[in-house]
């Protein structure tokens, strides 16, 4: 039966509990408004552990004052019912004081990964997801803990994060799941118009044309860029962000693509700024 918690120490007490009678705990860490992306989190967490832990947590130390906080999608009954249905087990669903009370001041800021690519443009992003997911984990005490590629640097970063920091916890990646038009599936996607949806599609085709080019051969790193900025500039309504090769692991910049790379995009359109990434190991 779901349970939805508030509070770190009843979380802690029924997760004791399950810990106790040697259960393994799964958890899908989330900012809510639920969709299809997180649910292959769920059901993948679900298949690996006994019992799966969702948060529900809009992060106001992962935005800047000049984004989307205020306004970043919120529906806590349509998330209810979408867990009720996926057999989760609980959902932590935390409020900023319970969170960040009174007189916080410990972060977790993490240099390499987490400076290139959407560090650049968001200079205290990861900063604020570190520090969140390093609490959550420390409240939730997973065994495993489940990030979609679609947030693929996020991805790199916290496996790092969990490496250096020596926490005993699992790290499972997930496919991007996509709309059958081939958009990725993103809570922000609810921000665009109809025309500014349409205009969006350049993202994912830009993505499958530069894997096909790295399947077909491509090796270097700034001849594939440049197919994919040239491709995105065909669509009006797109500015570019940044198109870049990383070392997935790394997440520095490379000139030959070898090892697994990371393959990233990040287009405004209109005022939505979308992600959208391919990995490839050469
Ligand atoms: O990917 C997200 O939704 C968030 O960055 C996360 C991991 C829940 C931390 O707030």
């Amino acid at each position: 039966m779901l349970k939805t918690v508030n509070t770190i120490k009843e979380a802690r007490s029924i997760i004791n509990e399950w810990k106790n009678k040697g259960l393994t705990v799964g958890f899908v860490p989330t900012m809510g408004f639920l969709h299809e992306g997180h649910i292959s989190l769920i059901k993948k967490a679900k298949e690996q552990n006994d019992k799966v832990v969702v948060s529900i947590f809009v992060n106001p130390m992962q935005f800047s004052p000049n984004e989307d906080l205020e306004k970043y999608p919120r529906d806590f009954e349509a998330d209810t019912k979408i867990c009720e249905k996926n057999n989760v087990d609980m959902i932590f669903y935390p409020s900023c004081e319970e969170m960040y009370p009174d007189g916080f001041c410990s972060f977790v800021d993490m240099t390499g990964p987490s400076k290139e690519l959407c560090g650049k443009s968001r200079p205290i992003h990861f900063r604020g997801v570190c520090t969140v997911v390093n609490k959550l984990f420390n409240i939730v005490m997973p065994d495993r803990a489940y990030f979609g590629q679609k947030d693929a640097q996020q991805l790199s970063v916290i496996k790092r994060m969990v490496k250096d920091l020596n926490m005993p916890i699992e790290i499972v990646g997930c496919p991007i799941i996509r709309e059958s038009d081939g958009l990725a599936k993103s809570s922000r996607n609810k921000y665009l118009s109809e025309s500014e949806r349409k205009a969006a599609l350049i993202l994912s085709q830009t993505v499958f044309m530069g894997q096909k080019a790295v399947e077909n051969g491509e090796r270097d790193a700034k001849t594939l860029c440049d197919i994919m900025k040239r491709n995105i500039e065909t669509e009006p309504m797109a500015k570019i962000d940044y198109v870049e090769a990383v070392d997935f692991d790394t997440v520095q910049k490379i000139d030959t693509l070898k090892g697994t790379v990371l393959v990233a995009i990040a287009v405004y359109i209109g005022n939505t700024r979308l992600i959208d990434n391919f990995i490839y190991t050469v």
